[in-house]
């Protein structure tokens, strides 16, 4: 529902014509700032600049001047046009001559008119350049990159600066991509649901089919583009077979379209047995076992292969067929995704395979075309003996993984999710990471909140993604962050980088919450510069979502960045791992629903301890996948930080923590004090009424009171129940000491 703030000005008696007139201005002026807003154009707002802020661009030059044709090129020319347009009622005249113009191509083409035009430093592929300079004389801005994909960003970016009314006054601005690799993936389904979406259905799926009306899909493209993303993989990593029939794939090619004129390419996941399952005609394709069919293309029978064995040639060339086909109808398709071996996808174990066989089988097929294949390292048992306290899940991706490190293809890329167990509030970096030197490997982020409040809930994961970026593994004792590890720097990697996992929805403001959309902002940015720091990222988004207002920028910042620790408060104490329900919704407290399982997601609590005993000494062994620098860091209680402490050592409630506090008091106090803050979101929130406009205004502070009383669930039931267990009380009073028979 769109609602307008009513504004209240007071008119007395006759008033002056002049004064009605500036009355009707005012109330212009007041209700296109308050105006209502769904969070459909998320941080791409381009709202109008107030004269003072709109001063500094005076002098830009009043036409603009593309050299080239390409789709992504005629984009730029409408994105800039129309951004200048709307922020400051600015036409810019289509020009032949750089003059006073806005000068966006290629850097060879632009060096055709201005030779000597030589950027500091050599231009990767999707950087760009923002200078302003003279070419023959006369002032222009030159928007430039390699590729038309570099020229695009370039002018998002300048579009930013000044939505964020940057000065801009000597415009020199060169960025290169930290990495190539900045895939955005999708777990959307065919029937048009979402695996852990929370912001309704898909904007790519319906019904079995893509959608007729394919716009939201060209929006979310425009999204992705301006902070860089290149790629996004449209379907659920536990992938239906048909996405890969011969008459889906006409579909398929409708999304690459509209994904086209921003530069962003289409990917899919695939089922590694969809040789088994799916075997429309494949023009050429023989079977082995039955011999050549003469048969003519057009009525070959449908009949799929008995094998998805990856080392069988019958297979080898049923992915070349099904590629060369999905080629034929994207010329730039991405590549794949693949999740095999994994709560109950079929893989090359069915085979005795590897899983660098299963992803080479798919990767030569794609080598031709310049393709890539991502394979998930989410590899592990869900049925792991839970009486066995030498099982951990933890250790199933480096084990899976590191004794075949060198066995992938060039174009293959190990897609490592941040920690070792699944995207919990809390996690140690995952050793994989530095377990891979011979590998490309790419770090798998999840902005849609599956742990951590499916959007109901505020969590910002900036701040956690850049402590997982920022994090040394000390391979050799050297420096070697995880950032440089996934990007491919240290180890002089062809490829690597960055995949988020989004799950935008129907939902007008995409994620189901307007301050969610500050994750997806928060991957890109992190994406394309993982050395921006959290506070840059959330002012930058705050600004371009919601403007300039001081107090208003203020105070979402404060709620952003502090919300990560504040859900970590009353949900997930010490790292001891997701006290949620784990086998249902992944929303609500249930912390028994961990164990007793094969999931592996235990915490091991009982009546005198808790935490999973990971050590090398008397535990999983798990810390002995880190470098050994690492190792000294986790293994001695003494060293183990805090905040990891219950995901690396079985210690009593009694243990003392490095803060003083007792473990079992920690508890109890961090659930209060989160509560507490949760409901501090409300009154700091209302401060900022009528200072945005009324529908985001609202929707938000509905958010937070729920959050709120979410928050008071997760004390009473995680305290409860850890009184109950450790029988032991609170000391502030608020839970007795308990008989625990
Ligand atoms: C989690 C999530 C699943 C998802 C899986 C994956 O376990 O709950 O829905 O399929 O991760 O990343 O493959």
């Amino acid at each position: 529902m769109t609602s307008q703030r009513p504004v209240a000005v007071a008119i007395t008696t006759s008033p002056s014509p002049s004064f009605v007139l500036a009355a009707i201005l005012c109330v212009a002026l007041l209700s296109s700032t308050a105006s209502a807003e769904t969070g459909a154009k998320a941080w791409l707002r381009y709202a109008p600049l107030d004269t003072q802020a709109a001063k500094q661009y005076k002098d830009f030059p009043s036409r603009i001047l593309l050299l080239g044709d390409s789709l992504v090129l005629k984009t730029a020319r409408q994105e800039l046009t129309s951004g200048l347009q709307q922020m400051l009622v600015r036409t810019l005249e289509p020009t032949s001559n750089p003059k006073d113009a806005f000068v966006l191509g290629t850097l060879k083409n632009v060096r055709t008119l201005a030779p000597s035009l030589q950027p500091s430093q050599p231009l990767k592929a999707d950087a760009f350049w923002l200078r302003a300079t003279r070419i023959r004389g006369a002032p222009c801005i030159v928007i430039t990159g390699i590729n038309d994909r570099g020229v695009l960003y370039g002018v998002f970016t300048l579009l930013s600066k000044i939505a964020r009314h940057e000065n801009i006054a000597s415009l020199d601005d060169l960025q290169q991509p930290y990495a190539p690799i900045r895939w955005i993936n999708q777990w959307d389904n065919l029937d048009g649901s979402i695996e852990r979406g929370y912001g309704g259905p898909s904007i790519f799926f319906e019904a079995g089919k893509a959608r007729a009306d394919l716009t939201r899909a060209a929006q979310y493209a425009r999204l992705l583009a301006s902070v860089g993303i290149n790629a996004c993989t449209v379907n659920n990593v536990n992938a239906a077979p048909q996405v890969l029939e011969d008459d889906f794939i006409p579909q398929l090619a409708r999304i690459a379209e509209a994904f086209r004129p921003w530069g962003v390419q289409l990917s899919i996941s695939v089922d590694l047995s969809s040789p088994t399952k799916i075997g429309k005609a494949h023009v050429g394709a023989t079977r082995v076992e039955t011999g050549p069919q003469p048969v003519p293309p057009a009525r070959r029978a449908a009949e799929p292969l008995t094998t998805f064995d990856p080392l069988d040639p019958q297979v080898a060339a049923w992915w070349r067929k099904k590629l060369d086909e999905i080629y034929r109808h994207i010329p730039d398709f991405a590549g794949v995704v693949i999740k095999a071996d994994s709560e109950g996808r079929s893989g090359p174990s069915a085979y005795g395979r590897t899983h660098a066989d299963a992803a080479n089988v798919v990767a030569r097929a794609l080598k031709p075309h310049g393709g890539i294949v991502f394979y998930r390292a989410f590899v592990y048992n869900h049925h792991l003996d839970w009486r066995n306290l030498k099982n951990d899940r933890a250790k199933a991706a480096y084990d899976n993984f590191h004794p075949l490190d060198g066995q992938f293809d060039d174009n293959v890329i190990v897609q490592i999710k941040n920690g070792p167990i699944d995207f919990q509030v809390r996690e140690p970096v995952s050793p994989l990471f530095a377990g891979l030197h011979h590998t490309n490997e790419a770090i798998e982020l999840q902005i849609t909140q599956e742990y951590t409040g499916q959007q109901k809930h505020l969590c910002f994961l900036v701040p956690m993604w850049k402590e997982v970026l920022d994090f040394d593994m000390r391979i050799d004792d050297q420096h070697t962050p995880v950032k440089e590890l996934v990007s491919g720097r240290t180890l002089h990697r062809p490829q690597g980088g960055f995949a988020g996992v989004a799950n935008v929805g129907m939902d007008a403001n995409w994620l189901g919450s307007p301050l969610a959309t500050a994750n997806l902002y928060g991957f890109g940015r992190l994406a394309w510069n993982p050395n921006l720091a959290s506070e840059t990222i959330a002012d930058e988004w705050t600004r371009l979502t919601f403007g300039a207002d001081p107090l208003v920028v203020e105070t979402v910042n404060n709620l952003q960045l502090n919300s990560w620790r504040v859900y970590e408060n009353y949900t997930g104490p010490l790292g001891a791992g997701t006290l949620t329900n784990i086998t249902g919704n992944h929303y609500d407290p249930a912390p028994e629903s961990s164990e007793n399982n094969g999931w592996g997601q235990w915490h091991r609590a009982d009546h005198e301890a808790i935490g999973m005993d990971r050590t090398i000494a008397t535990g999983t062994g798990f810390i002995a996948q880190y470098p050994p620098a690492v190792q000294k860091l986790y293994e001695p209680l003494a060293n183990c930080p805090d905040n990891l402490l219950l995901f690396f050592h079985h210690v009593p409630y009694t243990h003392t923590l490095h803060s003083g506090e007792t473990v079992i008091q920690h508890i109890y106090d961090s659930h209060y004090l989160g509560a507490e803050q949760a409901k501090g979101f409300i009154s700091a929130w209302k401060k900022l009424d009528g200072r945005i406009d009324e529908e985001r205004y609202r929707d938000i502070l509905a958010r937070f009171e729920f959050q709120a009383l979410e928050a008071e669930k997760w004390r009473e039931t995680i305290c409860n129940w850890i009184n109950q267990l450790s029988g032991l009380p609170d000391q502030r009073g608020r839970f007795p000491a308990k008989d625990r028979n």
